[in-house]
C-alpha cells in the first residue's frame, strides 16, 4: 500500500488509530476459530462516523477494499482478510459510545463498536433489558451481531437480532452516510433499508450506530436442567412447555449426552446436574417481569412429562449460582469442541417439526459414510437451530480435515435442504458457507442479491470474496 495513503489515513484517524505492526496486527489477522489467517497492510481504527466515511472516500478512491471488523469472534471467516495483503482492515473497536437510552421510548442508541456485554449493562442500568445474549457476548461487538444477524440463547422469546433494532447509521461504500438512526416502531416510508443492511455481513456497509429495542427486566427467572432419553422426547417437551408457559418461556437449548461430556471433561467446574445417563438434555429458562408463580408453574410443567415417562430427571436451580452453573456447561461447548478436537461445524435450521427425523437421519448416514466420528449435537432448538457438528482428532492432517469437511458438509446440508432448512441459522455465510450458497440458493435469490450488491458496491471494495 503507498504510503501517501497510509499518511492520509493517519491524518484522519490520528497516529493511534492505525496498527501498522504487524505483530500488533495478529488480533485482527485471524478468526477466534483460528481457521482463517490473513494479511493486512494496516488495521484503521476510526473514533467515530465521520472518519469511517472519510475513510471509506480515501479506499475508494485508491480502490483498496475493505474488511469491517467488530470484535473478530464471527464463526464464518467474515471478518478475516485474504491473504492479498491488499485489504485494509476497518476494525469499529474504538467506537464505543452508548449515544442515548430512553426508557420512554424503550430504545438506546449505541455506536457499532460497543460491546454486547456493555448494551446489556446499560440496559440493565437504565431499569430496561436487552435481551440478545451469546457465549461471545464480551468480545462481540453490536455491529457484528447486526452485520451477522446474530441468534443466541433468547431467540425463542425475543427474536434474533434483526428483530431488536429500530434504526441503523450506516458508511457506504462511496463514503456518504446512511442516517436512518430513528427509535421508531413503525415507518412505512420505502423499502426496507434497515432490513438490507441487516445480515450483510460487510459487504454492503459499515453500520457504525444503531438504535435498539429495549424491554421490561425480568424480575425472575427459574432455570432448570432435564434429561431425556431422545431428541424426540426433548423436542415433545418443548412443545408442551410452549403451550404452557408461553412468553414466560425464554429459553430451550438442546444438547447431546455426548456434548455433555465433552464440556465435563475440558471445561473446569463444568459438571451435569443430573445423576445418570441421559441421551439427550435440555436447559430451559422462564423469565418474566412478574415473576411470581414462575417457580410454580415450571415444576408443574415438568411434573406431567416426567410422571408420563417423556423425561428422565429434572433439575431446578435452588439459587442463582446453580442457574449460572446450568448456562456454563451449556455456553461451555463451543470452548470443549475447541479442546477437544478439529469441529466440522453445521450451524442449521429447520423447522421444529421436522428437526427429530433431521436427526434420525443425519445420524444414521453420518454413522454409515463417516464411521467412528462423534457428533457434537446441541443448539437453540426453540429456534428450530442445530449445531450439528462432527469432531475430528486435534491432529487430523490438514487434507484429510479439508476432504471429510466437503463430505460432511454435503452429506448434513442436503438433508437440511431437502426438509426445507437452511445450511446457516445464525453465524452467516462468510466465506464459510460462501460455495455451498450457491448450490443451495435459487438462481433468482442468487440473482437478487447480487443486484444488491452491484448496486450498492458497484466497486466491489466492500469484504470481497465474503458471502456472494
Ligand atoms: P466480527 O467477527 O468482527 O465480524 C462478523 C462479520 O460482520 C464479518 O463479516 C464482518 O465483516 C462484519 N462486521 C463486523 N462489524 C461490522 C460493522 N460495524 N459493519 C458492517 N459489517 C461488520 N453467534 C450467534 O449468532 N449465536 C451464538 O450463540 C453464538 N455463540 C458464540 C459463542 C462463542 C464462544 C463465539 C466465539 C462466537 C459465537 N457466535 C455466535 C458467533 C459470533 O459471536 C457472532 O457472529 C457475532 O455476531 C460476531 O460479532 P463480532 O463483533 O465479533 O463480529
Ligand atoms: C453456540 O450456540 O454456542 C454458538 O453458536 C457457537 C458454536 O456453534 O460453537
Ligand atoms: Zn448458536
Amino acid at each position: 500500500m503507498d504510503s501517501e495513503l497510509i499518511r492520509r489515513l493517519a491524518h484522519v484517524v490520528g497516529d493511534d488509530g492505525l496498527v501498522l505492526d504487524e505483530a500488533a496486527q495478529a488480533p485482527y489477522v485471524e478468526d477466534w476459530l483460528r481457521k482463517w489467517r490473513g494479511r493486512t497492510p494496516v488495521v484503521v481504527r476510526p473514533r467515530n462516523t465521520t472518519e469511517v466515511a472519510a475513510v471509506m472516500r480515501l479506499c475508494r478512491q485508491s480502490g483498496t477494499p475493505v474488511v469491517p471488523q467488530g470484535g473478530n469472534t464471527g464463526m464464518s471467516g467474515g471478518a478475516a482478510p485474504d491473504d492479498s495483503g491488499a485489504q485494509v482492515i476497518l476494525s469499529l473497536n474504538r467506537m464505543k459510545r452508548i449515544r442515548e437510552v430512553d426508557t420512554v421510548n424503550n430504545t438506546i442508541t449505541v455506536d457499532a463498536g460497543v460491546l454486547l456485554a456493555d448494551v446489556q449493562n446499560a440496559a440493565r442500568d437504565a431499569g430496561r433489558h436487552f435481551p440478545l445474549s451469546l457465549g461471545a457476548e464480551g468480545s462481540c461487538t453490536i455491529g457484528g451481531n447486526l452485520a451477522t444477524n446474530a441468534g443466541g440463547t433468547a431467540v425463542l422469546r425475543y427474536g434474533n437480532t434483526r428483530d431488536l433494532a429500530l434504526g441503523l447509521e450506516v458508511v457506504l461504500p462511496d463514503g456518504r452516510v446512511w442516517s436512518g438512526l430513528r427509535g421508531l416502531r413503525k415507518d412505512n416510508t420505502g423499502y426496507d433499508l434497515r432490513g438490507l443492511f441487516i445480515g450483510s455481513e460487510g459487504t454492503l456497509g459499515i453500520i457504525t450506530g444503531a438504535v435498539l429495542k429495549l424491554y421490561p427486566r425480568p424480575q425472575g427467572r427459574v432455570t432448570a436442567w432435564v434429561g431425556a432419553e431422545s431428541c424426540d422426547a426433548v423436542v415433545s417437551l418443548l412443545t408442551r412447555l410452549q403451550a404452557r408457559c408461553g412468553e414466560r418461556l425464554t429459553a430451550f437449548e438442546m444438547m447431546s449426552a455426548y456434548c455433555v461430556g465433552l464440556v465435563s471433561r475440558h471445561v473446569s467446574g463444568a459438571a451435569c446436574p443430573l445423576a445418570g445417563e441421559h441421551a439427550c438434555h435440555a436447559l430451559i429458562e422462564l423469565s418474566d417481569a412478574a415473576p411470581e408463580g414462575l417457580a410454580e408453574l415450571l415444576e408443574q410443567s415438568l411434573a406431567g412429562p416426567l410422571e408420563e415417562g417423556l423425561i428422565a430427571d429434572a433439575a431446578i436451580a435452588a439459587n442463582e449460582s446453580q442457574a449460572k452453573a446450568m448456562w456454563r456447561l451449556r455456553e461451555g461447548i463451543s470452548q470443549a469442541q475447541v479442546r477437544a478436537g478439529k469441529a466440522v461445524k453445521h450451524d442449521i435450521a429447520l423447522p421444529i417439526s421436522r428437526l427429530s427425523a433431521f436427526i434420525k437421519e443425519a445420524d444414521a448416514a453420518v454413522a454409515r459414510e463417516f464411521p467412528g466420528l462423534p457428533i457434537v449435537n446441541f443448539g437453540h432448538v426453540g429456534d428450530g437451530n442445530l449445531h450439528y457438528n462432527v469432531l475430528l482428532p486435534l491432529d487430523v492432517p490438514h487434507e484429510e480435515y479439508v476432504h471429510l469437511t466437503a463430505g460432511l458438509n454435503r452429506c448434513v446440508h442436503d438433508l437440511v435442504v431437502q426438509r426445507g432448512g437452511s445450511i446457516s441459522a445464525e453465524h452467516g455465510v462468510g466465506q464459510l458457507r460462501r460455495d455451498e450458497l450457491r448450490r443451495y440458493k435459487s438462481t433468482v435469490e442468487m440473482d437478487l442479491m447480487l443486484m444488491i450488491k452491484r448496486a450498492l458496491d458497484p466497486d466491489q471494495l466492500m469484504n470481497p470474496g465474503k458471502l456472494l
